[in-house]
């Protein structure tokens, strides 16, 4: 895991725009796994302003959603279908064929859940997958005691997440979705890199047991220790709980050295 402690939210974002942005450049035809919430909004409003200004194209972009909540329409004003549209595709150049999100309105979830994970497959797999964090160390939905071999599926959401979620359904946690279709953490672990960003002291507790404490199915994000390629963004807040934290930032100032940055 590569660790990045930056001193505010702006910054952690645009590193991780920037590492999206070289990717790309590399790679038009990139495959990313997208998340909703409300971590990855600055990095989606760095991509957008990239396409505008700088004319990063997503012509050839494939994208795969995490997750949505099973139980509302697509249209539902916090749906994940509409935070998407709403925060980065009418923004950019995705084909609208390539977009992928799971269907909270499948007639049969299981055969969908197949489907999706066909579907990934056949795009060549996800090359850069976007991580939030859960206060309680979840990935996408995959909830404390999720499966670390787990595959795109239905989960039952647990008290925490509800709670957290309920300021987008008004503040009501009645209204909250209680089932979600996720990817997999087995999913998750085979995207060729993966960025997981957090800020704000909430997440600080989160991220100490995901970075820094064992591999357990309790904290489903731990299991990006076996990651090849992981790197983790966080905030000062974020980073407040981070027994090496003076560690990590050695290491990031020496490879900034390194590459003359
Ligand atoms: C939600 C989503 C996750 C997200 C996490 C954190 O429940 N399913 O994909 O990473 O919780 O959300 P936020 O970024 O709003 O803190």
């Amino acid at each position: 895991m590569e660790i990045i402690i930056q001193p505010t939210y702006q910054h952690l974002v645009s590193i991780a725009a920037d590492i999206v942005k070289r990717a790309l450049l590399k790679k038009p035809e990139l495959v990313m796994g997208l998340a909703t919430g409300s971590t990855p909004i600055g990095l989606y409003e760095a991509l957008v302003r990239m396409h505008k200004e700088e004319g990063l194209d997503f012509s050839a972009v494939t994208t795969f959603n995490l997750d949505e909540y099973v139980g509302i329409p697509k249209t539902h004003p916090s749906s994940y279908h509409t935070f998407m549209e709403t925060q980065f595709f009418r923004h950019v150049n995705i084909p609208v064929e390539n977009r992928y999100l799971p269907q909270n309105t499948a007639a049969d979830h299981g055969a969908f859940c197949e489907r999706y994970e066909a579907a990934i497959a056949r795009a060549g797999g996800i090359d850069i997958q976007i991580l939030g964090i859960g206060r309680e160390g979840h990935i996408g939905f995959n909830e404390p005691s999720s499966s670390l071999g787990s595959r795109t599926r239905i989960k039952t959401l647990t008290r925490s997440t509800l709670e957290a979620n309920a300021p987008h359904f008004g503040g009501d946690i009645d209204a909250v979705p209680t089932l979600a279709i996720t990817m997999g953490v087995g999913t998750i672990m085979e995207a060729r890199q993966c960025l997981l960003l957090a800020n704000g002291a909430s997440k600080a507790s989160a991220i100490a047991s995901a970075v820094e404490g064992p591999i357990t199915a309790e904290v489903p994000a731990s299991v990006l220790q076996m990651h090849p390629c992981t790197v983790v963004l966080l905030d000062e807040a974020a980073a407040s709980a981070l027994k090496r934290a003076a560690y990590y930032r050695q290491v990031y100032a020496n490879k900034l050295r390194l590459l003359g940055e």
